[in-house]
């Protein structure tokens, strides 16, 4: 959307609610994922262009930029979702723990559980609650025994913020839950095969603000305990839940950087005029 006005606004500070930063990290660690020279066609159109880019451990990344930047694309790359896409193709390189994730060893079922996603519409299976949660374990046979499936079911809740609302009904329907709550669900799912890395995918847009502030504070919760990669169109979002911002633009990664630095001085002019709603 091109914005008329020829004033721009100024910067609204979007003040972070979460500590910006690590305090408790001094040395400089591996990254957790890192991609390298990535570009996606699909068939002859490109739509990403040579993005190199670094995701942490213990710190929300969250990526930006006008609608068909390629955000989405780049999600999928991570877990290689865009596989699951005939007519994707995918350059480059990507590391977890430094090993390929495209090298014909890796597998692509395990690669998915440790690299788990979150969708921007809740979508829990036609499942019970608990056989939502229970399915990964099961499949990737995590549990020995009922017991130990119970407590997985319980601990994914309890993580996801959902288990005092479901705890009575576990029986239940998932797609009978609110679509916050099969939000969170959803998340539990992905947290039930014990994933590395987190990837969400415009996770609040389908829901109303209250929702979507307990999803923001679940995101906070979470991130000392996995990586996670967001999509947003919400800026105030991007301020609020991520420590690190990356901004596309038309395929290309224009800027990647400290969240606040990113919101607050922005080396780029086209960030600039993204964050400022020039264009987007
Ligand atoms: N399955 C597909 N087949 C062909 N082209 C696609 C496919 N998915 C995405 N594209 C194209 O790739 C480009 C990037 O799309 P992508 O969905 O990654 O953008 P996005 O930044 O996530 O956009 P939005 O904010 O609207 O979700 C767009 O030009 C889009 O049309
Ligand atoms: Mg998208």
């Amino acid at each position: 959307m091109l914005m008329t006005t020829t004033k721009a606004p100024t910067i609204a500070p979007p003040v972070p609610l979460h500590a910006d930063e690590e305090p408790h990290v001094t040395t400089k660690r591996a990254p957790k994922m890192r991609a390298k020279d990535i570009s996606v066609f699909y068939g002859d159109k490109q739509a990403l262009k040579d993005v190199s880019i670094e995701i942490h451990d213990d710190r929300v990344t969250a990526f930006i930029g006008p609608s068909g930047c390629g955000k989405s694309t780049f999600l999928r790359c991570l877990n290689r979702m865009n596989d699951t896409i005939p007519s994707a193709r995918v350059a480059g390189r990507i590391e977890l723990d430094g090993e390929d994730i495209n090298a014909p060893a890796m597998d692509v079922v395990q690669l998915r559980a440790r690299v788990g996603m979150v969708f921007q519409k809740p979508n829990p299976f036609p499942k019970s609650i608990y056989e939502n949660v229970a399915y990964g374990p099961r499949i990737h046979g995590l549990t020995a025994s009922r017991t130990e499936l119970d407590e997985t079911v319980e601990k994914s809740l309890k993580r996801a913020g959902l288990w005092d609302e479901v705890k009575d009904r576990l029986n239940e329907s998932g797609t009978a839950l609110s679509g916050g709550q099969q939000q969170r669900l959803c998340i539990a799912r992905a947290i039930a095969v014990d994933p590395e890395v987190i990837l969400m995918d415009e996770p609040c847009s389908a829901l109303d603000p209250i929702a979507t502030a307990r999803i923001e504070e679940l995101i906070h919760e979470l991130r000392g305990r996995y990586a996670i990669a967001i999509v947003t169109h919400n800026m105030q979002q991007a301020a609020r839940v991520s420590q690190r911002t990356a901004f596309f633009h038309l395929g290309e990664l224009v800027e990647y950087g400290k969240t606040s630095d990113m919101f607050t001085n922005p080396r780029e002019q086209r960030t600039q005029d993204y964050i400022t709603g020039r264009y987007g």
